[in-house]
């Protein structure tokens, strides 16, 4: 089993990265290849609208830091988004990568991702957890990749009223689903 594994936030004390990290802790009780691209630590471009994607049916051509991740995204089984909130919206660095999707649909609308993927999303913010005002933009942001065909298995929504002990529900019911991958 292939993961690949996003992450928008890499601070010291993350809280999305803790949840990530527990859910990592569970798939590697089985047998599996984890990749992962951390978007602070890479060289991260923007879309630039070329059209060259589409046109030709082909992965992003930008040459930076997600060069390899195209090739990466479609030979994965599970793909582990997560990421802050910042402003009420997924960080800005979380929302360039998002952009770098347009690729994934070909010139006659076709998604160019074969069928059979997960897809696991965490968001931490600070308000209380699912705060109603952000779950439509959440939701807005996994759709990206659900347009795509990949199927969500779990969106995680960690608040700043979220237990994250090692103990606590959320942490436990992380491991318990990287094992279930
Ligand atoms: C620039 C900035 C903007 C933020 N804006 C919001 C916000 O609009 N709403 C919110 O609930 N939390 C906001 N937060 C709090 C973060 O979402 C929160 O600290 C979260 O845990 C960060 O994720 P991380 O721990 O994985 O880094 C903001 C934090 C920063 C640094």
């Amino acid at each position: 089993m292939n993961i690949l594994v996003v992450l928008g936030s890499s601070r010291e004390n993350s809280r999305s990265l803790k949840v990530v990290n527990a859910i990592l802790e569970g798939a590697k009780t089985k047998k599996c290849n984890i990749k992962i691209y951390n978007l602070n630590e890479i060289e991260l471009k923007g879309c630039i609208g070329c059209g060259c994607c589409r046109k030709n049916s082909i992965d992003c051509v930008i040459d930076d830091g997600l060069k390899d991740y195209f090739n990466d995204l479609h030979n994965c089984d599970v793909l582990i988004i997560s990421g802050a909130n910042y402003y009420s919206m997924p960080c800005g660095q979380m929302i360039t990568y998002m952009n770098r999707h347009y690729c994934l649909t070909d010139s006659n609308k076709n998604n160019r991702l074969k069928p059979g993927k997960q897809l696991i999303s965490v968001f931490s913010q600070g308000a209380p957890e699912n705060y109603p005002k952000y779950v439509p933009h959440y939701e807005w942001f996994i759709n990206t990749f659900v347009s795509k065909g990949i199927e969500l298995l779990s969106s995680i929504n960690i608040g700043g009223n979220t237990d994250l002990s090692d103990d606590g529900e959320v942490i436990k019911d992380s491991v318990i689903l990287g094992k279930s991958l």
